[in-house]
């Protein structure tokens, strides 16, 4: 769909050429210029003509009142001049012509488009560090991952969705050391996650006072990178002892990932690049320790492998971007991660280049910031940590408190309970821009007022029993036109949501669509109020109505969901 934006900077485009031939501004170009003036009774949007004066030769307001005139028959609306700037302002009629038309005509599709045909985008996100609980910190690149894939795959990317689980290192030397001194399969079976954290903890807590288990877990983590058949098998025993409390967890955010392959899949492909590092003369020995020396480009060494010739973290992830660049040919590798590991993606992404893998540059790194719970920052390792899947309780039962006392009847309780409790947290988190620093406090994001997810759950199911009522005695009837300025409000606000999606796709940030969510149940809630829909005066009015609290109802489902949020329609 040519929304209202693209469809006026292809209008200046082409009035610039008119007063100048070979126009020396793209309608691209001039997207970017047109700004929505902060006085909605200016007009829609306004597109400044100071850049102009300079090669037009003339002063701004003259420019303006030129462009003015040339577009005279504006389609979509009118163009006046208002000092240097050129106002417009859409009419009633292209409103509903065009933005209901198109929200009717595309549905569920209304505010995709093809862009990304033909192009894949392999997104590396959630990815856990094996037998550590799953807290709040990864909530982030959890739903920030997820929401980025689906907003890819709206606009036409394939796209691929990679759990790199963090089932490699030495920590399961120490993993193994716990289990074999204290642990026992039944309680572990059991407790899950848990008990192999506690027993990690305890690890930690017992070499503190003898250093030599210390040495006991480099022996067991070398057994097990020597295929040790006992020590292959408890690792792969603790591996899925974690991922099925993962999936838990990722069941109820509604969240599939299209492959899990981690940091182990890519050990035996370390080798190959580590002759390509070598073939650079990128290597260097350090102490032992082969580095990629980086201080040319102001940023520490990166390093490659240990002094006993065992890979880390960076060694890992240099091979499996090949890998991912060899297997999907990927077009943009997008990595989700907390913002402590910027470094470690810069470098990175400087090495691969160095390596000769052009397509390094087509690597982004979307950090996030952190988020504490009522203050507390939240503590790894210690165990002393907000679990995801307790604050997901915690906020599900108060929902169902709160349903049995509002909606006693609600049928499905169970199900609406879990996607508004569940779906807080995700709006709360997915509101703010992702770096910054948040503080989580579950009050506020169960609110059902100000721009919380229940608040707009609410309003999405409130267009759904809306309509459920409309369709008692709709009957059907002419087309009406707008009446009240909350209906044309509500469509305007709607025809913004394809320019929000690939706002939020160029930033790869989430919020956007969040932030519009709540601009889309503003302008709906007002209309609710100031306009009679099952009740209105005519039933050419009540059809068209119904109409737009259809086309709302579509662009809230859309939008909730690109963000993981699940839409009941009776709360
Ligand atoms: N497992 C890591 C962690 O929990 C995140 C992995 C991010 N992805 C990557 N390719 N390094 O911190």
């Amino acid at each position: 769909m040519q929304n209202f934006k693209k469809q006026t900077a292809l209008a200046i485009e082409r009035a610039i050429g008119e007063l100048m031939p070979g126009a020396p501004l793209t309608a691209r170009e001039i997207e970017d210029f047109l700004e929505y003036p902060p006085d909605p009774s200016m007009g829609d949007l306004a597109f400044p003509c100071f850049r102009l004066s300079k090669i037009m030769r003339a002063a701004p307001p003259k420019i303006a009142a030129s462009l003015s005139e040339k577009l005279a028959d504006f389609p979509l609306g009118t163009a006046e001049a208002a000092g240097g700037y050129l106002n417009f302002k859409v009419s009633p009629d292209y409103l509903v012509s065009h933005v209901l038309a198109a929200v009717e005509e595309a549905g569920d599709s209304y505010g995709s488009s093809r862009i990304g045909e033909g192009k894949t985008v392999v997104l590396d996100y959630s990815s856990p560090n094996v037998c550590k609980p799953f807290h709040i910190g990864h909530l982030g690149t959890t739903v920030i991952g997820h929401s980025l894939k689906l907003l890819h795959e709206f606009v036409g990317y394939r796209c691929v969705g990679i759990n790199y689980l963090g089932d490699w290192g030495t920590q399961f030397g120490k993993q193994i050391v716990a289990f074999k001194r204290w642990g026992d399969r039944e309680t572990v079976e059991k407790g899950g996650c848990d008990e192999l954290v506690r027993l990690y903890v305890r690890f930690h807590e017992e070499a503190e006072k003898d250093p030599a288990l210390e040495d006991e877990a480099r022996a067991e983590f070398h057994r097990l990178e020597e295929g040790d058949a006992e020590n292959y098998a408890l690792w792969k025993w603790f591996k899925s002892v974690s991922l099925a409390e993962y999936e838990k967890t990722y069941k109820q955010l509604g969240i599939t990932f299209d492959s899990y392959n981690g940091e182990a899949f890519s050990v035996d492909k370390v080798p190959a690049q580590i002759e390509v590092l070598k073939e650079k003369g990128l290597l260097k020995i350090d102490d032992g320790a082969s580095i990629v020396d980086l201080s040319e480009y102001n940023m520490p060494p990166c390093l490659i492998l240990k002094k006993d010739g065992s890979t880390i973290y960076h060694a890992r992830d240099i091979a499996t971007a090949v890998y991912r660049h060899d297997t999907y040919g990927f077009d943009k590798a997008i990595y989700v991660t907390a913002a402590q590991q910027s470094l470690h993606f810069a470098q990175l992404f400087k090495v691969l280049g160095l390596m000769g893998y052009e397509w390094s540059e087509n690597m982004v790194h979307v950090p996030y910031g952190t988020v504490s719970v009522d203050g507390a920052k939240l503590a790894t390792r210690t165990g002393n940590v907000v679990l995801l899947k307790d604050l997901f309780k915690l906020s599900v039962d108060k929902v169902k408190e709160v349903m049995n006392e509002k909606n006693p009847d609600l049928k499905n309780r169970d199900e609406a309970a879990e996607a508004v409790g569940v779906g807080a947290i995700i709006f709360n988190y997915l509101y703010n821009s992702r770096i910054k620093d948040i503080n989580f406090t579950l009050e506020n994001a169960l609110s059902y007022e100000g721009s919380t997810g229940p608040y707009a759950q609410y309003t999405y199911a409130r267009t759904c029993s809306i309509l459920e009522k409309a369709a008692a005695f709709d009957p059907g009837g002419p087309d009406g036109r707008l009446t009240h300025p909350s209906e044309e409000e509500l469509l305007k606000t709607l025809s913004r949501f394809p320019e929000k999606v690939s706002e939020a796709i160029e930033g790869y940030e989430p919020s956007v669509i969040t932030r519009y969510i709540i601009e889309v149940c503003t302008a709906f809630n007002h209309f609710y109020r100031d306009c009679p829909i099952v009740t209105a005066e005519t039933d050419e009015t009540r059809t068209f109505r119904v109409r737009l609290t259809r086309a709302a109802k579509t662009v809230l489902g859309t939008a909730l969901r690109l963000i993981c949020m699940k839409t009941p329609e009776k709360i």
